[in-house]
């Protein structure tokens, strides 16, 4: 059975890491990166934000082969909240990928992070995210408005949310 694993991402992810997000079909994602060096640039910097407790990074492997990438976010005045992000090159799409992925790093958050409340925020278009948002068990908290920007605009998004009980 294929088996989808989380691992830290590496410098020498790079390439691949540009190749994916090189896709004009992330219609929803604000993330653009301009060329492989950006990228490299880019996860040189992942240990430090992993020091200072800003950002968890992991590469998304399926059968060992990297094909997206998922992170936690935390937010630096409020420590105990975190927010979800994900991405997956689009040939592995619809397989269930990131929704186990989103399960994994989950539970990263809760358990080892210690996070008490989770966040996922999507626009509204993105169908395929808000699925994943509710298959992994997050509640629907409403509209945030302007509350990112993608491409000079500034936009709305749906914010859904996990928290842990104590
Ligand atoms: C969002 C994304 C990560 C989904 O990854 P995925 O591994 O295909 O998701 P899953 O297979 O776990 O499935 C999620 C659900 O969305 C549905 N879905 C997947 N792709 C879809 C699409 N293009 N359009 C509509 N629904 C879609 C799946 O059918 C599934 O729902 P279901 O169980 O009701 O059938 C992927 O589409 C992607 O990388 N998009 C570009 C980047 C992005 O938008 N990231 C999220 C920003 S908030």
């Amino acid at each position: 059975m294929s088996k989808v694993t989380l691992r830290y991402q590496e410098i020498s992810d790079a390439e691949r890491y540009f190749e994916i997000l090189s896709n004009p079909n992330f219609r929803y994602f604000e993330v653009k990166v301009k060329s492989v060096e950006e990228e490299r640039e880019w996860l040189k910097t992942n240990p430090e934000k992993r020091e200072k407790n800003r950002e968890y990074n992991y590469a998304i492997l399926y059968d060992d082969e990297l094909v997206g990438a998922c992170g936690i976010a935390m937010d630096t005045r409020r420590p105990h909240i975190g927010e979800i992000g994900y991405f997956l090159d689009e040939k592995y799409w619809e397989k269930g990928i990131t929704t186990e992925a989103v399960k994994q790093i989950e539970k990263i958050a809760f358990e080892i992070l210690e996070l008490v409340r989770l966040e996922i925020r999507m626009e509204p278009g993105n169908r395929a995210s808000g699925r994943i948002a509710i298959k992994c068990g997050y509640t629907k908290e409403g509209s945030v408005r302007k509350a990112y920007e993608r491409d000079g605009e500034y936009r709305d998004c749906l914010l859904y949310a996990k928290v842990k009980e104590r």
